[in-house]
């Protein structure tokens, strides 16, 4: 089965073509516009500019990933939320328009099925794919969710953050530390700066909390760590090393603040994802979402599930973990959801 997936509920304007194979899905072709460099200014997503750029974006993002074999596709899919109301719109009513005039079936699709699903996505046949049942964990810039997947069709919510996002949490941290918008690669970047000489000499001074480690429960919080940054970086105004202008202090030690929130979010969530391991006995464990990109979480995830035999770990190729409509394509084909042109986007909609 062939799809032409749509992906546009943020800030960027995403089109794949992909099919079946094997138990998994394939890539034919994945084109993603972003309009991130104009959100860069204002230090945050402004949906109105978001939306304006999805409608001038839409047309040749899927024209490209079409390719002219719009024939061959069996099906148009869509994400239809959660996102921003404006910029799911473009996505939605371009797939409805298509549907009607190629007269392609439509299939709807949860973004952050999406995410999960990335974990799907193989160059061959023979390559492996998660087996079920497995525990998810989902991180974006506005989900913290950890999800069993008992089988394709019957997922469950089983815990995730009571407050901030994991992800929203690294770009709020960045603004702190006055990085660019979106912070989350540019927290990674700087902790990945900091030499282990540094660390060693400074990083006991630069403690932060790790909130609800030792809680036996699968609840995350996320605000308290920012609040303990912001109160950190308003100390090193004092002593002068933040904001200073000149010098190397203030990268160094802003580089070590990086690098201790990084390491001290990545505990929270992989001892909160081992503790569900511990609880669902799972044969997979996969990570997902954009924030899934970071060395740290990727690695040390790896790392403590491989110790466990008899648990495989997952996790998207780089390019499939932020926004991208392959993902959509993959969950379409593997979950499917036929609907109809009345279709609306759910901005709310719950990642189970
Ligand atoms: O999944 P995504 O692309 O969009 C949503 O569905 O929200 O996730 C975006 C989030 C942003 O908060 C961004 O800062 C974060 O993922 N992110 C990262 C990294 N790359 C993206 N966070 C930490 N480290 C990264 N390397
Ligand atoms: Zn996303």
């Amino acid at each position: 089965m062939k799809i032409l997936a749509i992906e546009s509920t943020c800030d960027e304007t995403a089109a794949a073509l992909v099919e079946t194979c094997g138990g998994g899905v394939k890539v034919i072709r994945s084109v993603i516009a972003s309009s991130v460099e104009m959100h860069q200014k204002y230090g945050g997503i402004v949906p109105e500019v978001a939306a304006r750029e999805q409608i001038r974006s839409i047309i040749p993002v899927i024209t490209e990933a079409v390719g002219g074999e719009v024939s061959s596709v069996e099906a148009i899919a869509v994400s239809y939320g959660p996102g921003l109301m404006g910029s799911l719109l473009v996505g939605v009513e371009t797939a409805k328009v298509l549907s009607w005039t190629q007269k392609k079936k439509i299939l709807k699709v949860n973004h952050m099925t999406g995410h999960v699903l990335a974990n799907w996505i193989v160059e061959g046949e023979n390559e492996e794919v998660p087996k079920l049942p497995a525990i998810g964990l989902v991180v974006s810039g506005g989900h913290t969710d950890l999800i069993l997947l008992k089988t394709m069709k019957d997922w469950q919510w089983i815990g995730g953050t009571r407050d901030d996002a994991a992800g929203e949490a690294f770009d709020k941290v960045a603004r702190l530390l006055e990085l660019p918008y979106p912070g989350g690669p540019e927290i990674d970047k700087a902790a990945q700066q900091v030499s282990e000489n540094d660390w060693e000499k400074y990083h006991s001074e630069y403690k932060l909390p790790r909130p609800l480690i030792n809680d036996p429960g699968l609840e995350m919080s996320f605000s308290g760590l920012k609040a303990a940054v912001s109160r950190m970086v308003e100390n090193e105004k004092v002593t002068g090393w933040i904001p200073d202008q000149v010098g190397n202090d203030r990268n160094t030690k802003r580089n070590i603040i990086a690098r201790e929130f990084s390491e001290a979010a990545t505990e929270v969530l992989t001892k909160k994802t081992l503790l569900a391991v511990e609880k669902y006995k799972p044969k997979s464990v996969i990570l997902a979402g954009g924030v899934a990109a970071n060395k740290r979480l990727r690695e040390r995830l790896k790392l403590e599930i491989e110790k466990l035999s008899e648990v495989n770990f997952f996790v998207p190729e780089l390019k499939y973990c932020g926004d991208n409509a392959a993902m959509i394509g993959a969950a379409a084909i593997l979950r499917p959801e036929e609907t109809t042109l009345n279709l609306r986007p759910e901005p709310s909609l719950a990642t189970v």
